[in-house]
């Protein structure tokens, strides 16, 4: 039993790995388990907020099913619907003990083949998995940061479904977001194959230009993210224009303001993109970004279902 609160500690000790909470060194994947070897799995991050009444995760059942609509689309077996998918979550959060984490789902095809039909040969684990997350970009974030246009292109929705939080999908992003820091960026802007702007390596784009709130959809080869979701309808409930559409680089360019959305990222404005400079003043920006922290720990009356306290749900916490 751990009872040391782990607030401060990077990684926590316990994660729930098919059907049960355990120690994270007690969990054995096998070296040959297709997804490490071809990035055959899903994954969804999810934070938790440290609340007056504990820990209070975002959105856990809108992330909750887009992991398995994600999983579907890989042929992956969940076993676990999502309402048993979101209980376990709440009782290995409540088992940690933590006050705030960034818990990462993760499903991938296990060990047998190096065939590329794992369906047919290998098993679906299911991972729970938790540690701390501050600042995604580090301190002072919220004063913004620099962004560059990546040379390398959003794969194609044709080639990968994008809107599918498909673990090798990532080795898209890994190539853009380490060229951007190579050469001294926080961070990449992807554009698709059409050239136009899709989306950053973990986050979707927003533009405002005279008052208006603007950003693309799934038709620029994005992830549909559930900040982004978010993000709207706090718009909504702030009466700010928003209009749904392809960006290209040129509203980029003549943009008042840029900011990014993403669950680690949450609200981050853009300091610059190469060399076009963005004005220090962002008043919708900062209005949504305030809305959007209020949200993320159930302090907006309008929005109190997003938020699920897990240590109000009464779960018994166990540990295998
Ligand atoms: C490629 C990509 N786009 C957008 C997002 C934002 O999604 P969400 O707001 O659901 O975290 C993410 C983060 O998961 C992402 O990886």
């Amino acid at each position: 039993m751990s009872s040391v609160p782990l607030k401060h500690m990077e990684i926590a000790p316990y994660y729930w790995f098919d059907g049960a909470i355990a120690r994270r060194e007690k969990i054995v994947v096998d070296p040959f388990a297709h997804g490490l070897h071809y990035g055959t799995g899903v994954f969804e991050g999810i934070r938790a907020y440290a609340t007056p009444r504990g820990p209070g995760i975002f959105r856990l059942r809108d992330h909750m099913e887009r992991f398995a609509r994600s999983a579907k689309v890989y042929s992956l077996n969940l076993r676990w619907d999502v309402n048993e998918l979101c209980a376990a979550i709440v009782e290995t959060l409540v088992r940690n003990e933590l006050e705030s984490a960034y818990i990462r789902p993760l499903a991938f095809f296990g060990e047998k083949t190096i065939s590329l039909a794992p369906v047919r040969h290998c098993p679906t684990h299911v991972l729970l998995a938790f540690r701390a997350l501050g600042n995604y970009f580090g301190a002072g974030q919220e004063n913004g940061i620099r962004v560059a246009i990546s040379p390398w292109r959003k794969f194609s929705s044709q080639a990968l479904p994008s809107t599918v939080k498909g673990c090798g999908h990532y080795a898209n992003s890994v190539l853009a977001m380490t060229d951007a820091t190579e050469r001294g960026f926080d961070e990449a802007i992807l554009l698709n194959d059409r050239g136009e702007v899709a989306e950053g390596t973990g986050e979707n784009v927003f533009v405002v230009k005279d008052g208006v709130l603007r950003t693309n959809d799934a038709s620029a080869d994005i992830l549909l993210g559930v900040t982004r979701a978010s993000v709207l309808e706090l718009a909504k409930d702030l009466r700010i224009p928003v209009e749904i559409g392809p960006l290209s680089t040129g509203d980029l360019a003549a943009a008042d303001e840029v900011f990014f959305t993403g669950t680690a990222a949450e609200v981050t404005p853009l300091q610059c993109i190469d060399d076009r400079v963005y004005p220090a003043e962002r008043p919708v920006t900062t209005a949504l970004r305030a809305a959007y922290m209020r949200a993320v720990t159930g302090d907006d009356p309008h929005h109190g279902d997003w938020v699920t306290f897990a240590r109000e749900r009464g779960v018994v916490a166990r540990a295998v």
